[in-house]
């Protein structure tokens, strides 16, 4: 069985090695064991119909437990505690349109048995489209969370990430919305479309502390258009640590059901069905971890205290919205949508939204946030707003097409 493996090993290394010229050759092997240290050995494989590989690697084996800090980390199979105030929601959008419940499309092949956990598998691809191994599954920097205080809107512009939020200031212990799918075109290969919620932790400096959760299509990072469901999280704004999905250690995932990185189906459609999704990401009082269930009541895992500084006492904002990058890489405005790829005033079934929008607060309750401001670096391209009704509580629209006469 080991040799067998490393002739396995052996084959797959002389056709990474055999993409890159002689001088290359240590980066074939760099890619091996980055490939290794990924994928982890797997009970049982699932083949999705969009090509993706699901994995279902025990739950003690996941990648996480490769984190220093980690090393003799007990998994915790559940939270200690879940928000108070936590109600059931009926998958109704409006009084006119239902909302659909969404899956991934994985499902339609098979599942994972009791006490694994689903792991996409990096492909050897995957990581050639990276500018570089190390970047692999990483955002880049710090533009990558809108930053609504500062005052040099030139040099936010000039980084290329577009974004459209809502946002509330203060001392959180979780956040929760309903956020509907879409599936927004991408100009280039090395933009993405993004939509989460971003809970972050100190001043926006080099030592930002951020876990993020949402959907996205980022043909560089899966290679393809899909829309997927992801999270993130850094601990040193985007510097040297953390990543999306499992795709570093950090994360502990215990559900058997969620594939991070998977794509999700069906989309909601322009005018049509509605399809979303919901996230809450909460701090357990208990163990200090930071929890995230999906849907009503599927709590997928935990990110351990011990991964971050500020987030280790609470989040000091939270915010809703889309991420796009636009590289103007034709010296106009990208054509990357954000959200639906229409703006905020079409209002349901059109544009994008974030509704039942909640922060869970010092005494571990779920509330409904009372001043929530909006930002984002230039309205004609991507926009937002925010309301307040009976069924939707508080609730944001967002987003647009990128380049448009308004937006050249
Ligand atoms: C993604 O969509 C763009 C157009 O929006 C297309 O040019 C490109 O080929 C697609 N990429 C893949 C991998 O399907």
């Amino acid at each position: 069985m080991v040799l067998f493996s490393r002739f396995v090993v052996v084959l797959f290394l002389v056709t990474v090695v055999s993409r890159f010229s002689l001088a290359n050759a240590r980066n074939g092997f760099e890619v091996v064991e980055h490939l290794n240290r990924l994928n982890k050995p797997s009970l049982k494989s699932i083949k999705s119909p969009d090509g993706d590989i699901i994995d279902c690697v025990h739950i003690s084996h996941q990648a996480a437990f490769d984190h220093p800090s980690l090393k003799d980390h007990k998994v915790q199979m559940r939270p200690s505690y879940h928000p108070e105030g936590m109600k059931y929601e009926s998958m109704k959008g409006s009084s006119e349109n239902e909302v659909q419940i969404m899956t991934q499309l994985w499902h339609s092949k098979g599942s994972c048995p009791k006490g694994t956990i689903p792991v996409r598998r990096t492909k050897q691809e995957d990581i050639m489209r990276a500018s570089a191994i190390k970047n692999y599954g990483k955002k880049n920097s710090l533009s990558s969370v809108a930053q609504p205080n500062s005052i040099d809107l030139d040099l936010i512009n000039q980084n290329g990430h577009q974004h459209a939020i809502a946002y509330v200031q203060g001392e959180f212990y979780g956040a929760k919305a309903t956020m509907n799918v879409w599936d927004p075109q991408i100009q280039q290969p090395n933009e993405f479309s993004l939509s989460q919620i971003w809970l972050l932790g100190g001043s926006f400096a080099s030592d930002l502390n951020s876990i993020e959760a949402g959907w996205q299509v980022s043909p560089d990072l899966y290679g393809d258009n899909n829309t997927r469901f992801f999270t993130y999280w850094t601990s040193d704004a985007y510097q040297a640590t953390g990543c999306y999905n499992l795709l570093c250690s950090g994360f502990i995932q215990i559900n058997n059901e969620i594939a991070l990185g998977a794509s999700i189906s069906p989309i909601s459609k322009y005018h049509a069905s509605q399809y979303d999704i919901s996230i809450l990401v909460w701090k357990d009082p208990e163990q200090g971890n930071w929890w995230m269930q999906f849907g009503n009541g599927k709590v997928l895992g935990y990110w351990p205290a011990s991964l971050f500084s500020y987030l280790t006492e609470s989040a000091s904002m939270i915010q809703w919205g889309g991420e796009v990058v636009n590289s103007a890489s034709d010296g106009q405005h990208t054509t990357t949508q954000m959200g639906s790829g229409h703006f905020p005033e079409e209002g349901f079934g059109k544009a994008s939204y974030f509704r039942n929008v909640q922060v869970v607060d010092g005494s571990n309750s779920l509330k409904t946030p009372k001043d929530i401001d909006t930002f984002t670096e230039q309205p004609n391209c991507y926009d937002v707003q925010t309301g307040k009704n009976g069924d939707w509580g508080s609730y944001i629209f967002y987003g647009g097409p990128g380049r448009n006469p308004n937006c050249p």
